[in-house]
């Protein structure tokens, strides 16, 4: 089921470095969310601090809160594997299991959260899964193979498969098409599209027509200069983004003027 997140007072740290400092936002449940930027602004950081990947960068943690519908995901009673099954992410490379199967690896979530279930019923959520994630078609006929013999941008596919397969709350896909051609992008769109009936969707996307194409809320990042924190400098309608910005600097991003 989607949820809404809404995230106060955060400050995400890689040791002593403030990569993204006092971001405030609400991320609204059926809706796609994009987040743009400039590279090294901290949307990858930002989205990864989301389900608490974050930390398991050895010295990285965060400052401020956390809460989906409620729960404060950084409270100490809250385990971050946890987390993790309700918030599913997609890496922006793409990171299948290498020596294991294609199947194997759209069922290894599934296969986390519910031990028993019937081979029959497995093979229907994979097949599901990888249609969702358009590539079942190329992959139907050599699921017993490993993963890592997919081209980069399938095995993008494959990933996006395995985030979908555990119907996760919120799934946060950080530039899921960078790889991808442009008929398995505006594949992916539309499944974006689709899933946004039920879950909750973050992407981070260098695309500016994607972005303005799939996303209902758009946040831009932006950093003032090598060694400055990014801060999030405008969150606002789509629409409102890309046709009256309140923020210069938005309107110079997504112009072209920089970045
Ligand atoms: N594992 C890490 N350890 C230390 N610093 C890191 C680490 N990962 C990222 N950083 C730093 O944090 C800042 C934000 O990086 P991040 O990867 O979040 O940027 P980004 O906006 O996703 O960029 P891109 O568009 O290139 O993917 C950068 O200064 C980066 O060098
Ligand atoms: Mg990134």
């Amino acid at each position: 089921m989607a949820k809404r997140i809404d995230v106060s007072d955060l400050n995400i740290y890689y040791g002593n470095f403030l990569a993204v400092e006092n971001v405030t936002v609400s991320i609204e449940p059926r809706s796609i969310t994009a987040l743009i930027g400039p590279s090294g602004c901290g949307k990858s950081t930002f989205l990864r601090s989301l389900n608490r990947m974050h930390e398991v960068i050895p010295g990285a943690r965060v400052e401020g809160k956390v809460v989906m519908d409620g729960q404060d995901l950084y409270a100490p009673d809250v385990d971050p594997v946890d987390v993790r099954q309700h918030i599913g992410m997609v890496f922006q490379r793409p990171n299948p299991f290498p020596t294991m199967s294609i199947y194997d690896n759209v069922a290894a979530g599934i296969r986390l959260n519910n031990k028993k279930m019937k081979r029959a019923d497995l093979d229907t959520l994979v097949e599901r899964s990888l249609r969702g994630a358009n590539l079942w078609n190329e992959v139907k006929d050599r699921l017993d193979r490993p993963g890592a013999g997919l081209s980069g941008g399938q095995q993008q596919r494959l990933c996006i498969a395995r985030a979908i397969a555990i119907e996760p709350d919120v799934l946060l896909m950080d530039e899921p098409c960078s790889a991808l051609d442009p008929i398995s992008t505006l594949a992916i769109e539309d499944l974006m599209t689709e899933l946004k009936e039920r879950f909750t969707i973050v992407i981070v996307t260098h695309n500016m027509q994607q972005a303005a194409r799939v996303s209902e809320q758009t946040g831009f990042f932006n950093l003032s200069g090598v060694g400055q924190p990014g801060r999030l400098i405008e969150f606002n309608s789509t629409e409102k983004i890309f046709s009256n910005p309140d923020e210069k600097a938005t309107e110079d991003y997504i112009s072209g003027r920089f970045g």
